[in-house]
């Protein structure tokens, strides 16, 4: 059976979706420029869900999969660079005490992009990035710029209790993996994802 249907479906939602775009607060590059949208992703979230392979009962050597605030820089100065703010005191710290490899997962569900739109967060037009990696303590001067990235969002951090021993991170990203349209899941490498702009130069 044909479907003559579906063609005239596609061009329908690619219609809505420029005229949504177009009416949308938030600038995402074209979809074709994958590592600039992994960039802007990153960027935009305030928080990620991170996997561990899990160091805990009942579920030990398990996938587990929890929530932590992260900030690749003050907003309008992005590193690419996921920063975390921990304690030895979190469960999935724990984990990566054992086994420093972890997955990050960041999406636009987390902004108004994919309500405004009507993209449903499974679907890849609300795009969604998951990086491949290990998360490790950062110091010195990359610890100063790590604390200025997170205090910056949300500062409630500044007053979480002093006794914790929090430290500063980063997510050392291996590869990173981007949902941003219909066709499978992209690969970018981390070069490629540094290198990318995020948002369009102004001169
Ligand atoms: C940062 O400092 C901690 C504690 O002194 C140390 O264990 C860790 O190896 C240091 N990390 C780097 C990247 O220097
Ligand atoms: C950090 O990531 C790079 C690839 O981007 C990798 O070559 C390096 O071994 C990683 N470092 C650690 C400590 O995992």
């Amino acid at each position: 059976m044909s479907a003559p249907g579906r063609p005239a479906l596609l061009l329908l939602v690619g219609m809505s979706w420029a005229a949504a775009s177009f009416a949308c607060s938030l600038q995402i590059p074209p979809h074709q420029e994958v590592a600039r949208v992994a960039r802007f992703i990153a960027h935009q979230c305030d928080w990620a869900s991170m996997a561990t392979i899990s160091t805990h009962k009942p579920v030990m050597g398990q996938p587990f999969s929890n929530v932590f605030s992260v900030s690749d820089g003050p907003r309008g100065s992005s590193t690419g660079v996921p920063y975390l703010y921990l304690t030895s005191m979190e469960v999935s710290v724990q984990d990566l005490q054992v086994n420093p490899q972890a997955s990050l997962s960041m999406s636009l569900a987390q902004t108004d992009y994919c309500k405004q739109l009507g993209f449903d967060p499974q679907s890849p037009l609300c795009a969604h990035i998951i990086l491949s990696g290990s998360v490790i303590q950062v110091n010195g001067t990359e610890a100063d710029y790590a604390q200025k990235a997170l205090f910056s969002r949300p500062p409630e951090m500044m007053e979480w209790p002093k006794d914790h021993d929090w430290f500063f991170a980063k997510f050392n990203i291996t590869q990173v993996w981007v949902l941003d349209y219909f066709g499978g899941i992209k690969m970018v490498s981390p070069e490629e994802y540094f290198q990318a702009a995020p948002h369009k130069k102004q001169n």
